[in-house]
């Protein structure tokens, strides 16, 4: 597989536009990979650096592999490829119970500067270094936010990671 980087601000359109249907956010630690859908994120700049903030919820697979290794990598589909029953098992099962990347057919890519990998079929990739995390405070939420999104007390954690890759996968020419 290819690498061709990419200026994050200038596909920021491309990278935003598909996160309310599902975007996959990929975390890996102690011999084990997970993906999960992600409809949540902001991209921007903090301390000077690129970075783009994911929330994680308590109960996810995704938190204990993220407590452990602070990378992260997020695979996003380019216009035309069709993700929508990948983004609706990694958004429905957990990576304690099965291997989402097999279940989905994924082709596995090591990741270029990070231990957490790519994924060929949503070749738009951004890899990321934790620079930040901090979990939320219930008592700072919008009453009109906290029964409809955590009736059973599943916060969110947001984890912010440095873009320290960011390029589109493509096949090889010969
Ligand atoms: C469209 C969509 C968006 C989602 N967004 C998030 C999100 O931003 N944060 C989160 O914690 N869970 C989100 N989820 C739920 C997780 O993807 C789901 O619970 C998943 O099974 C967790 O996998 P894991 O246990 O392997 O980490 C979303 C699900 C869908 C279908």
């Amino acid at each position: 597989m290819k690498r061709t980087p990419i200026d994050v601000f200038e596909y920021a359109s491309q990278i935003l536009e598909p996160l309310p249907r599902g975007i996959l956010l990929n975390t890996a630690a102690d011999g084990k990979m997970d993906t999960m859908t992600i409809g949540w994120g902001s991209l921007g700049e903090d301390w000077g650096k690129k970075v783009f903030t994911v929330l994680v919820r308590e109960s996810r697979y995704t938190k204990n592999l993220i407590e452990k290794n602070p990378e992260f990598t997020l695979s996003i589909p380019v216009k035309g490829s069709d993700v929508k029953s990948i983004i609706a098992l990694c958004g429905t099962k957990s990576g304690r119970d099965i291997d989402k990347f097999e279940a989905c057919n994924l082709t596995v890519v090591p990741g270029h500067e990070v231990s957490t990998p790519a994924i060929a079929e949503l070749p738009l990739t951004i890899e990321c270094k934790i620079i930040y995390k901090q979990d939320q405070d219930p008592e700072a939420i919008q009453e009109r936010f906290k029964s409809g999104y955590y009736p059973n007390g599943d916060w969110h954690t947001a984890y912010t990671g440095e873009i320290v890759a960011a390029y589109l996968l493509e096949e090889d020419e010969d």
